[in-house]
């Protein structure tokens, strides 16, 4: 007999996980008609807003905006989404630019269907049925999803730390060392430990890092 929990993730679509490939998807957006796939080759920050003409949204999207060329220098693209349609978003991008002075140079995803907010798990009915939650993926130049925020409806996000994260994940790819709570880009990184007791003995005596003990290791770059 199929067990409770078969049964539930029979019913339940698959959600995005780290580590797995981003669910593929071709979308309306503000720049035309987008695919996933366009993406290839390029780190993607993928975002959904609760509503367009709303005050939180607003800040983030100048933030977002603001952050956009800071990104592209780190080879990563900026994709927005919320169920609204083309109209709005086009209408919420001119307003934002017209009110506040900041053009919205990033394509927004008109997702009137649900459908890349239901692939993604976007939408927390216990918060709202009918908006996407504050949600941010960040899926890189392979199209592998790397990281995962949720945030609610009332708090806006940190932009600041979401370049933070970007920064992090590229820099961990590029040197095989992971990053402490609150690193920087210019901290010290961390050593992952060793497997093996043979492994500890080496650590320990490895001039090139910096050992509190056997099991934390730092590296400076
Ligand atoms: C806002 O963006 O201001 C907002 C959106 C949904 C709920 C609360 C605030």
């Amino acid at each position: 007999m199929e067990s409770l929990a078969a049964a539930h993730n029979a019913l339940m679509p698959r959600l995005p996980r780290i580590g797995d490939p981003a669910p593929q998807f071709e979308a309306p957006t503000t720049h035309g008609t987008i695919q996933l796939e366009d993406f290839k080759g390029t780190w993607l920050v993928l975002f959904s807003h609760p509503a367009d003409f709303t005050p939180v949204c607003t800040t983030e999207f100048i933030a977002f905006a603001e952050a956009h060329s800071t990104l592209k220098e780190m080879n990563t693209e900026l994709l927005g989404l919320s169920i609204d349609s083309v109209y709005s978003h086009i209408s919420w991008v001119r307003n934002v630019e017209e009110k506040m002075g900041v053009k919205i140079t990033f394509p927004v995803i008109a997702d009137l269907s649900k459908e890349v907010a239901t692939l993604y798990g976007m939408i927390m009915p216990g918060e709202s049925t009918t908006e996407t939650s504050r949600c941010v993926f960040v899926i890189d130049d392979q199209q592998i999803m790397r990281a995962m925020i949720y945030y609610p409806l009332t708090t806006g996000r940190n932009i600041d730390e979401i370049i933070r994260l970007v920064t992090a994940l590229q820099t961990t790819d590029q040197h095989g060392l992971a990053t402490p709570a609150n690193w920087r880009p210019g901290d010290r990184l961390i050593v992952p430990p060793p497997q093996t007791q043979e492994e500890a003995e080496e650590r320990v005596q490895d001039s090139s890092v910096e050992c509190t003990d056997w099991y934390f290791c730092t590296k400076k770059l």
